[in-house]
């Protein structure tokens, strides 16, 4: 099938769906291509909350200094600027549209405190909050008549004349490949937190976006970037969402000590999450962990805050560990969670590909540099889908239909057929994927260095080798995950190239990039974005650029 719309969004998250409705207002005809039912993208397992600067004691500028400090100095300041400045009314809209954010007892929306930030300004939804504006964003789209193209997986953007004019897509019930042109793509697809293990991230985040656009020559900017969440839950790696601490939570030792005294003397528990989940690293590498955790204690706070605003967090703590945070404390550990690099966009989410554009976790701004503010990421996705919806939505006005993308869709159905006709060689996606992701945590983790990064892209280039080799066991067409599996490990492998080859090229520590080998921040040399552009087959073209500083000079960052 051949079909056309104005302006098609990859990705039904937070980023996509805002994309999409405001296209939708500005006259287009949107369509959403997603591999899973939009509620189930994973903006719904956004926990704690969404910032915003709204109360009277609060300001823009004051969010936009912790968010530059929080990035330690690497996101570009006129991006955070707007962000922040646009960050309450979108909140607003949002209430407006029906979502019921905490009130306080006065009858005000309510704020919680988060970390790296100097005043509370979280708007929540108990610990619920992604899913609370995503159901809510899902209603508003299907009003505005936004077409759901529903577990069809995307396999290749269409460029045409170096312009890119749309996508082909598999429709997973059927097993059939569609060629779905338009005039603007926007790329709001979500994150990559499968490419490591253990991450909080969901199975469907596995980097499609990023490697889709980066095949098609967008460049990956700041990769190197991957943000590592202190409170993961032990053996599973499930979110524990920093609302815990934001409402007065502990971080303690095998002492019993709250630690974090040694390293953020001021902020404690609510330090920025690299200095937390290295604090909590140190903690258990000097001896002083609970079989590889830190322990999370929420008892102080009763049953009633407990069960009221962090109830998942309960359940899934008496789930997964047969413990009741009300009575015991839970070890927790830092886990994968965020990639702060991403496809390079501007305000608008351009990115240099006419016809292409980005948002959301899948794109860098740059907002989170070097490290992301917590509650940040929900905001970004609602301000920069936003913004991008409406600009994709003008280009496409002002841009004529795409008559191609034949051939395209012809290759993309040998590529398949290939891959579904391989022999069984004893390789199996399952068993290459796991061992990429624990290789990516264990070298290219919390703390890195020279010889295990190059150890890491080693093995990348191994991995690479034997990814060619891989057989599909199912041969079916009707819902064949082994296939979207198999297509997903391509994308993994892409974004793991990029992030150890980022890894490797900046020699200091910034944000979350912590070598071990180069461990201060050099403003002199590093004060600069990295980008890495693709080149088929041949290593990635690499290029920066600088850091845009509006009113913030970079400082010693302590908390
Ligand atoms: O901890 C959390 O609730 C996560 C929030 C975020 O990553 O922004």
């Amino acid at each position: 099938m051949i079909t056309d719309h104005d302006v098609i969004v990859l990705g039904a998250g937070l980023a996509g769906m805002r994309a999409a409705l405001e296209a939708a207002r500005a006259g287009a005809d949107v369509a959403i291509v997603t591999k899973v039912h939009p509620i189930r993208s994973h903006s719904s397992a956004a926990q704690g909350g969404i910032n915003a600067a709204i109360g009277e004691t609060d300001s823009w500028e004051s969010h936009a200094f912790d968010t530059v400090k929080g990035s330690d100095y690497l996101a570009d300041q006129d991006a955070v600027e707007v962000m922040c400045q646009e960050a309450p009314r979108d909140i607003i809209e949002f209430e407006h549209m029906g979502v019921i954010f905490y009130r306080a007892p006065d009858g005000r929306l309510g704020t919680r405190a988060f970390g790296g930030a100097s005043q509370a300004r979280t708007y929540f939804v108990g610990d619920i909050t992604g899913q609370a504006l995503l159901v809510t964003l899902y209603d508003q789209i299907l009003k505005a008549g936004v077409k759901v193209y529903e577990e069809w997986y995307a396999t290749a953007l269409h460029m045409e004349d170096g312009e890119c004019r749309g996508l082909v897509a598999l429709e997973m019930v059927t097993g059939e490949l569609h060629l779905l042109r338009s005039k603007a793509v926007i790329v709001g697809a979500g994150g990559l937190g499968r490419l490591y293990e253990p991450s909080t991230n969901a199975l469907i985040c596995t980097g499609d976006g990023y490697a889709l656009a980066y095949r098609a020559g967008a460049p990956l900017m700041d990769m190197e970037m991957v943000q590592y969440h202190p409170t993961t839950l032990a053996g599973s790696g499930f979110l524990m969402t920093e609302a815990a601490r934001g409402e007065g939570a502990y971080l303690l030792n095998s002492l019993g000590e709250r630690f974090m005294k040694r390293y953020a003397p001021n902020k404690m528990e609510l330090a920025a999450r690299d200095v937390t989940s290295r604090a909590e690293a140190t903690e258990i590498a000097e001896g002083r962990g609970i079989d590889g955790n830190v322990l999370l204690d929420l008892r102080h706070l009763g049953p009633d805050v407990i069960l009221r605003k962090l109830p998942q967090i309960h359940e899934m703590a008496l789930d997964y560990l047969s413990i009741d945070m009300i009575e015991d404390p839970v070890p927790v550990r830092p886990g994968m969670h965020y990639q702060m690099g991403g496809i390079k966009t501007d305000v608008d989410g351009a990115t240099v590909v006419p016809g292409l554009y980005a948002a959301g976790e899948v794109a860098c701004v740059s907002v989170h540099g070097g490290n992301r503010l917590g509650a940040n990421s929900l905001l970004d996705t609602i301000v920069f889908g936003r913004r991008s919806g409406k600009v994709a939505a003008d280009y496409a006005k002002n841009t004529p239909a795409s008559t191609g993308g034949e051939v395209l869709l012809r290759n993309e159905q040998e590529r398949l057929r290939e891959l579904l006709s391989r022999p069984y060689t004893g390789e199996t996606n399952a068993g290459l994927r796991l061992e990429l992701a624990m290789m990516m945590d264990k070298l290219v983790g919390l703390y890195r260095d020279e010889a295990g990064l190059r150890e890491a892209l080693d093995k990348l280039e191994g991995f690479k080798k034997r990814y060619q080799t891989i057989a599909v066991g199912d041969k079916g067409r009707v819902f064949n995950q082994a296939l979207t599996f198999s297509l997903e490990l391509g994308y993994l492998l892409d974004c793991g190239e990029t992030i150890i080859r980022s890894a490797i090229v900046r020699t200091e520590s910034r944000g979350a990039h912590t070598r071990t080998d180069f461990p201060e921040r050099n403003d002199a040399e590093w004060l600069k974005h990295i980008l890495l552009t693709c080149r088929g087959e041949e290593e990635p073209e690499l290029s920066y650029i600088p850091v845009t500083i509006t009113r913030w000079q970079p400082e010693v960052r302590t908390y």
